[in-house]
């Protein structure tokens, strides 16, 4: 399997909490590498911007504003199979759906405030990617 790289972002219902080490213990427990990382505050409009394919749906107000509610932490997760993997350790959307020892089983506490998002496939994680981060702050 293919070496990839793709976008993490840990919410803020998880930063107020002080959740951000016990994730990324998950992360690289399961051989995820963190790549790069910061720590930063959006805007709603940012939010929408970066969620913009989901403007039509009936939550994107909500989430969008629970997005720009706190901090979150970005960043870039590299391994084998690494989009896959993330999602995998992620478990599913709604944590009531999620796989016992997955971060949303763990720590999230609604399917919108799950804790933690993550690229879907390679395209998005491209995309997602350079959103948040230039070519000269991934350090492998
Ligand atoms: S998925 O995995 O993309 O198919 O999940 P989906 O159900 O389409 O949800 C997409 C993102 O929207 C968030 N979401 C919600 N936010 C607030 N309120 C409600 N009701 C709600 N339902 C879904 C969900 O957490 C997904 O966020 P990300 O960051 O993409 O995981």
């Amino acid at each position: 399997m293919a070496t990839e790289r793709t976008l993490s972002i840990i919410k803020p219902d998880a930063t107020k909490r002080n959740l951000t080490g016990k994730i990324n213990a998950k992360f690289e427990d399961a051989g995820l590498r963190i790549v790069a990382q910061k720590r930063i505050q959006l805007t709603q409009d940012q939010a929408g911007q970066f969620y913009a394919v989901h403007k039509e749906r009936p939550f994107f107000g909500e989430l969008t504003e629970f997005m720009a509610s706190g901090p979150v932490v970005v960043q870039v997760l590299e391994g084998e199979g690494a989009i896959a993997k993330n999602r995998e350790v992620m478990g599913a959307t709604n944590p009531a759906d999620a796989a016992p020892g997955t971060i949303r089983a763990e720590f999230a506490e609604s399917v919108g405030e799950n804790s933690v998002h993550g690229s879907d496939a390679p395209e998005t994680a491209k995309e997602e990617i350079s959103f948040f981060f230039s070519g000269l702050e991934l350090v492998g």
